[in-house]
C-alpha cells in the first residue's frame, strides 16, 4: 500500500508545463477560456475553429506562448480527421479538449434530416474523429488526456432542443466507451458538463428576460456561469492530478443538478 501522501500544498501535479493541448472551438466562449487557461497553466496550445482566433492568440501570447492555429469546419467530418492529423504532425498532443459545439433550437416536428445531422456531425461525430486521429500516438506513448464538453442536456431533455440533447447524451456515452477502452493504456477520457454559461450559445435564452430570470432563480449559486468558471475543471482533467479519474462527467453548474 502506498503511503506517499505528502501533507502541504504540492501543486506540481496540476502544472501543464511540458504538455501540449488541442482545443476545438477556441475562437470564443468556453473553448477560448479553456485554451487561455491551459496556456496559463504552462501548456503549449493548438487552436481550431472556423472563425477568427486572433483574440485567443493575443491572450495566449501574454503568457509568452505562440499557439498553433489551424482553421477547420467540424461540420465536415473529413475536416475533423484532417485538422487533427495536421496538428498531430506538428505537435505531440497530450491533451485534446473537444469543445466545439452547436445548438439548434426548434420544435421536434420541424427538424429535417439535414438539421439533425448538422448537430450530430459537429457535436459527436467530429468529436470522435478528432480524438481518433490523436489517440494513436497517445496509446503508443502510454499517456494522454481527452476532455469532452458535455452539457446539463447530457442528463436532461431540455425544451425544443431534441437534436442537441441527443448529441450531448451521446457525448457522455462516447466518453465512457473511450475511457473503458483506453484506461489500460494510460489515457484518461473524461467530460465536463457546464451549466448555464454566458456565451453566444445561450444568448437567445438570455434575450428573454422571463426565461433568464426563471433559470437564474433555479441556480443555487444565484448567477449564470462565465467561461472562466470552466477553466479549473479543465486544468484538473488535463493534468496528472486526475490520472486516476476515468470516464467521469464533472458538472460545473453552480449547483443546478443538486437542487
Ligand atoms: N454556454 C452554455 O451554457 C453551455 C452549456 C453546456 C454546454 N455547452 C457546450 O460548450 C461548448 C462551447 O459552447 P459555448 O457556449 O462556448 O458556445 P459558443 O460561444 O457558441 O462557441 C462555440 C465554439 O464552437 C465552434 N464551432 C461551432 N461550430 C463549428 C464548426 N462547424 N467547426 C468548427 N468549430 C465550430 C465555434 O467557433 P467558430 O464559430 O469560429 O467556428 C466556437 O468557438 C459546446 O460544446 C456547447 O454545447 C455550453
Amino acid at each position: 500500500m502506498s503511503t506517499d501522501v505528502r501533507p502541504g500544498a504540492d501543486l506540481s501535479a496540476f502544472s501543464l508545463v511540458g504538455r501540449s493541448a488541442l482545443v476545438t472551438g477556441a475562437s470564443r466562449g468556453i473553448g477560448q477560456a479553456i485554451a487561455i487557461g491551459l496556456a496559463a497553466s504552462g501548456a503549449e496550445v493548438a487552436l481550431t475553429a472556423r472563425g477568427d482566433l486572433d483574440k485567443t492568440v493575443a491572450a495566449i501570447r501574454e503568457f509568452g506562448r505562440t499557439p498553433l492555429v489551424v482553421s477547420a469546419d467540424l461540420a465536415h467530418v473529413d475536416d475533423a480527421s484532417a485538422v487533427a492529423t495536421e496538428v498531430g504532425s506538428r505537435m505531440a498532443i497530450d491533451i485534446v479538449v473537444n469543445n466545439a459545439g452547436v445548438i439548434d433550437r426548434r420544435a421536434a416536428l420541424e427538424i429535417t434530416p439535414e438539421q439533425w445531422n448538422a448537430v450530430q456531425d459537429v457535436n459527436v461525430t467530429s468529436m470522435f474523429f478528432v480524438t481518433q486521429a490523436l489517440a494513436a500516438p497517445m496509446l503508443q506513448r502510454g499517456a494522454g488526456k481527452v476532455i469532452n464538453i458535455a452539457s446539463l442536456l447530457s442528463f436532461e431533455g431540455g425544451l425544443r432542443v431534441a437534436s442537441y440533447a441527443a448529441s450531448k447524451h451521446a457525448v457522455v456515452g462516447l466518453t465512457r466507451a473511450l475511457a473503458n477502452e483506453w484506461a489500460p493504456y494510460g489515457i484518461q477520457v473524461n467530460a465536463i458538463a457546464p451549466g448555464y454559461i454566458e456565451t453566444d450559445n445561450t444568448a437567445p435564452i438570455r434575450d428573454q428576460p422571463d426565461r433568464q430570470a426563471e433559470i437564474t432563480g433555479r441556480i443555487p449559486a444565484g448567477r449564470w456561469g462565465t467561461p472562466a468558471d470552466l477553466v479549473g475543471a479543465a486544468v484538473f482533467l488535463a493534468s496528472s492530478a486526475s490520472d486516476y479519474v476515468n470516464g467521469h462527467v464533472l458538472v460545473v453548474d453552480g449547483g443546478w443538478q443538486a437542487r
